[in-house]
């Protein structure tokens, strides 16, 4: 799948974002190294710290569907969803600190540096970089090797 193809199947996973207190919808398509695609949205609550991001939302599925160490590449999408329906905003949608650390764990299982796609709303804009450039030094799996 195209890169193109990969912020798309994000783009429209969060059109079934359930967003109704933030109103930004958040999609993430994430990719296996055998080429299988899984989606999420995030999942909000009345009990506001309860909501769930799109990331972690789609790593669920990425575990049941082929397992996190086969992660390749995370995409995704945020913004709101306009009269038409589609998801529309400026500002490309970089994973939070949390969602860095969740897709960080499936890095570190895998040995891949997991490619990160971050897209704006209208699909327009993006960044591409990858988790080890998004979360420098960071604590994962290996890091418990001392443990007694
Ligand atoms: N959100 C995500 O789903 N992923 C991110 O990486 C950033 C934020 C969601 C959480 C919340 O439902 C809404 O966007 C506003 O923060």
């Amino acid at each position: 799948m195209t890169q193109d193809e990969l912020v798309e199947k994000a783009r429209e996973a969060a059109r079934t974002a359930y967003a109704p207190y933030s109103r930004f919808s958040v999609g993430c398509a994430i990719e296996s190294v055998d080429g299988e695609i899984v989606l999420g949205a995030n999942m909000e609550n009345a009990c506001y710290r309860l909501g769930i991001c799109a990331e972690i939302s789609a790593l669920t599925a990425a575990r049941q569907a082929f397992g996190l160490d086969k992660v390749a590449r995370v995409a995704v999408a945020g913004g709101h969803i306009g009269t038409d329906g589609s998801l529309a905003g400026a500002a490309p949608v970089t994973p939070c600190g949390g969602c860095r650390q969740a897709i960080y764990e499936a890095a570190d299982l895998s040995g891949i540096d997991v490619a990160v796609i971050s897209a704006n709303g209208d699909g327009t804009e993006t960044i591409v970089t990858t988790i080890r450039a998004l979360l420098p030094h960071g604590f994962g799996p290996a890091s418990l090797k001392d443990a007694g």
